[in-house]
């Protein structure tokens, strides 16, 4: 079968992920101490300033961002009164669309602080509550949570949500970051290409894994039960969620950041990390003795789920979740790839039938 796996499709300043090592390097730093050291706004200057040293300051950053969560706000109500019944990220993939800026520059920070304002505003719709306005004094996280619950939100709930968003802010050429590069490259917008990425990220084998994790906790219901669950789920042909990766051949090393993270905001609720310990072990030994040639270890999706659970952040809201942070790495990289790249334009291997007493070969490419 053909696959893309070894082709570099681009070169980038970006990050790099070593999937051997089970390490990741953002710009310079590794995942830990991007994430002990850079917030939201400081890791989207970071990334942004790689490329356009413009958007390299987070002070300016935050600013921008905050007034670009007023101005989106302003057109919240005609969004969802087209998106009525629509998933969040659906909402998020058809509000993002809706947006225009004067020039890259602007559509990149206002499809950034887009995603917070329209992920809560959907979430209250869906409660049926009234949307609430952004604060752009504050920064974009605690923005999001306030507009989501609609009071201040505990310093330690920020900076968990904080860790994960920064945690998934960007990861090589990932589907949804190809998506968006494949977009811009034709010379499009940076609205389109984060568009077009939204679209790749809801797909459950990327950035639709985690509410089925929580799914999955439940249907095992206790720690005595995981290993008898995962092993009929996989006798089923089942993929377990938050396990496997097509990159990493070791453990996933946003997994460890988020289990911190997630052990400093939630020593409160031991059941629920007994359960969940129960389970990783039990998949990760039932998918070693399956596939003792393939690792299969557990990916940023598992402890996302529990992270976000955590914080109080409900399912359906944890793929828009993610395009809350990943949108900084799509954006940097929609920059980047308009600057310096070119028309990504692979091949097909033509396998159909060819026209009878034709000569044209079953293996022409084009
Ligand atoms: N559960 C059960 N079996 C699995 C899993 C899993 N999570 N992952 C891989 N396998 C199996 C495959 O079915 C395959 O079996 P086969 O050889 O008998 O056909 C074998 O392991 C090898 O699979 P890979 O080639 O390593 O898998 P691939 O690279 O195609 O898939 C993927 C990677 C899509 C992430 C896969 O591991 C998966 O479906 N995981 C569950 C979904 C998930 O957690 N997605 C989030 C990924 S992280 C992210 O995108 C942010």
């Amino acid at each position: 079968m053909t696959t893309m796996d070894d082709v570099v499709a681009a070169e980038t300043v970006l990050s790099r992920v070593d999937g051997e090592g089970g390490r990741l390097v953002v710009h310079g730093h590794d995942l830990e101490d991007l994430v002990a050291g850079h917030g939201f706004e400081a890791t989207a200057a970071l990334l942004w300033g790689a490329v356009d040293p413009g958007l390299g300051d987070a002070r300016a950053v935050a600013r921008a961002l905050g007034a670009a969560r007023v101005s989106v706000f302003e057109r919240v109500p005609a969004i969802l009164a087209a998106t009525a019944g629509l998933a969040p990220i659906d909402v998020l993939r058809a509000g993002v669309a809706a947006l225009a800026a004067d020039d890259d520059r602007g559509a990149v920070v206002l499809a950034t602080a887009a995603m917070p304002v329209l992920l809560a505003a959907t979430a209250r719709r869906d409660r049926g509550l009234d949307p609430v306005a952004p604060d752009p004094a504050l920064g974009q996280v605690a923005d999001l949570l306030g507009m989501l619950g609609g009071t201040p939100t505990e310093p330690a709930r920020v900076q968990a949500l904080e860790r994960y968003l920064v945690t998934v802010a960007d990861h090589g050429m990932n589907a949804s970051t190809f998506a968006a590069r494949v977009i811009a490259a034709t010379g499009s917008d940076p609205v389109s290409a984060v568009t077009g990425a939204i679209g790749a990220l809801k797909g459950p084998l990327h950035g639709g894994a985690p509410g089925p994790v929580l799914d999955m906790l439940d249907a095992v219901g206790a720690p005595a039960d995981a290993g008898t669950w995962i092993a009929s789920a996989l006798d089923r042909g089942q993929r377990l969620m938050g396990f496997g990766h097509r990159i990493y051949r070791t453990r996933d090393p946003r997994a460890d950041v988020l289990k911190a993270a997630l052990a400093e905001l939630a020593p409160r609720d031991p059941a629920r990390t007994a359960l969940a310990e129960a389970v990783e072990r039990a998949a990760r030994d039932a998918l070693a003795t399956r596939h003792p040639g393939r690792r299969l270890d557990t990916n940023v999706e598992f402890y996302t789920a529990l992270l976000l659970e955590a914080v109080g952040i409900e399912r359906a809201l944890f793929t828009p979740m993610f395009a809350v942070g990943r949108v900084i790495g799509w954006t940097a990289h929609v920059l980047e790839q308009r600057a310096t790249g070119r028309l990504i334009r692979p091949k097909a291997r033509y396998v159909g039938p060819v026209p009878v007493g034709d000569d044209f070969r079953a293996a022409a490419n084009g």
